[in-house]
């Protein structure tokens, strides 16, 4: 990777991913594009910005083309709860999208790189270290949108040699943005409430496992993969990747070990509840770690500790605490 366009750049993951890449491959060498426009809360407004509607080919194209990039990281999709309230919305942004950006990446001869999620399995799957590969059924149109971009990445990759690489994403957990429209979002939230309120209403029912991974881990996992020696790559489209897997009342525990008088109580969202259960409790990454030598850092009680410690900092900056 030497100069890379990044789609969805101001999201969740796309925010801490420009940053890091313009460290890694200076300032101009990071085109960042997003349908919203940038705003003065936007980390990393000091190089190129761009808006761009992921759906519009041309544009998406002539930026691609103008940039002289040599990789693609395709962001920009609809989360898993709010595609459910808009199915035909998400397959159209998730799809379009994600075929418009490999189209360009065979056009340029560009790497690639497009994440998938634990929401790629359905309630078919082995619940309990789901194996990399096995049958995927999503019942969730964000899932369906997952495992068709999987099948397409690894389309490109075979018939137009496209060096497609992927992995799936579990809930992940960061201060800098806030995601939108997840269903792991409970275990971002549940910080900031702690420390807003010193009480938490979470949505997801007690018992409900998930995989989850914090930011910093999350980032490093894309720069490894994407430079890792294609010869190794037994896998593409999709690596399977965790750091840890809880159901809330662990997260509230182990909040409590910095916040004794923290608070929960539930209110479960039977819509997010729903998908929730029909995904893994927690997935199996050994393919990950022998084939690019994944390896995250952080587990829950260390990831805690720094979410309390940075965000409180974030917090008392803009004047909420
Ligand atoms: N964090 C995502 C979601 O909840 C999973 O990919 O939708």
């Amino acid at each position: 990777m030497k100069k890379v366009l990044i789609t969805g750049a101001l999201g969740q993951i796309g925010s801490e991913l420009v940053s890091r890449l313009r460290k890694d491959l200076g300032i101009d060498n990071v085109i960042a594009t997003d349908i919203r426009k940038l705003d003065d809360n936007f980390i990393c407004d000091e190089g190129i910005f761009e808006k761009l509607d992921v759906t519009d080919y041309n544009s998406f194209l002539k930026l691609a083309k103008d940039n002289k990039v040599d990789t693609i990281v395709h962001l920009a999709a609809l989360l898993s709860a709010t595609a459910e309230k808009n199915p035909k919305f998400a397959w159209d942004l998730n799809m379009t999208g994600l075929m418009n950006a490999l189209e360009i990446a065979k056009e340029l001869k560009t790497k690639f790189f497009a994440p998938s999620s634990i929401a790629a399995y359905g309630p078919d799957a082995q619940p309990d270290n789901t194996p990399q590969d096995t049958v995927m059924n999503p019942t969730t149109m964000y899932g369906v949108t997952k495992v068709a971009g999987e099948l397409l990445e690894n389309y490109y990759n075979r018939k137009y040699n496209v060096d497609s690489r992927s992995v799936r994403f579990p809930g992940l957990i960061s201060y800098k943005v806030e995601p939108g429209g997840g269903t792991t979002d409970y275990a971002v939230d549940i910080y900031y409430q702690a420390l807003l309120t010193g009480k938490y209403e979470c949505y997801i029912d007690k018992g409900t496992k998930m995989d989850m991974m914090y930011m910093d881990d999350a980032i490093d996992a894309i720069v490894k993969l994407m430079n890792a020696d294609e010869k190794r790559l037994v896998h593409r489209n999709s690596f399977n990747i965790t750091a840890m897997s809880f159901a809330p009342e662990e997260i509230f525990e182990s909040i409590k070990k910095y916040i004794p008088n923290f608070k929960m109580e539930y209110k479960v969202d039977p819509v997010r509840q729903k998908i929730a259960e029909s995904w893994p409790n927690s997935i199996d990454d050994s393919c990950a770690r022998k084939e690019w030598d994944f390896n995250p850092k952080f587990d829950l009680d260390s990831m805690t500790k720094e979410m309390l410690e940075k965000l409180e900092q974030k917090l008392k900056a803009e004047g909420k605490i």
